[in-house]
């Protein structure tokens, strides 16, 4: 089954691939330092980065595979891997911390049967821990995509997790 929504979640990549990619040939010259824009475009557009996009974004930079697949491996906001189409995002800051951080992500892994770095198996969702973002006042705080969520207890994880499915 995994396997299974793993395929379909790489043919789908693959058809927008093409696309994606003769329009940062159109948006970008090709120039070594347009590397990191055209990777975040292209992760913006295809979800991650996958291994055919890399070899021709590498191509097209006239930069060495190596030095493309450094670049997106050493940067945190590149994914390798397809994730979740709601990346949930449960932040494990000091304040979030204080507040009952670690029992939020526990409901949120409890609920979905995950862990962080991990997708359902339908990839509807994906599970990763942050550090701040920047909402304190609000801990403890969870991100779906870019929505915010304060003051979080279980029960509202449960809310949150079904109004979203
Ligand atoms: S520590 Fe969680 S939002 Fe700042």
């Amino acid at each position: 089954m995994q396997q299974a929504m793993n395929d379909k979640v790489y043919t789908d990549h693959q058809s927008k691939m093409a696309g994606v990619l003769a329009g940062i040939r159109l948006e970008f010259e090709g120039r070594p330092e347009e590397l990191i824009p055209v990777l975040q475009k292209t992760q913006a557009a295809v979800g991650f980065l996958p291994e055919e996009a890399l070899l021709e974004i590498a191509r097209f930079t006239k930069l060495s595979p190596a030095e493309v697949f450094g670049t997106a491996t050493f940067y945190s906001q590149f994914r390798l891997k397809p994730v979740g189409k709601q990346m949930i995002r449960v932040c494990r800051g000091t304040a979030c911390h204080v507040k009952g951080g670690a029992r939020i992500l526990r409901e949120v892994e409890k609920q979905l049967g995950i862990k962080p770095g991990e997708n359902t198996a339908d990839f509807e969702f994906g599970l990763e821990t942050v550090a701040c973002i920047g909402a304190c006042a609000l801990a403890p705080t969870l991100v779906i995509n870019s929505d915010t969520y304060g003051q979080m207890t279980s029960k509202k994880v449960g809310e949150i997790l079904r109004q979203r499915d």
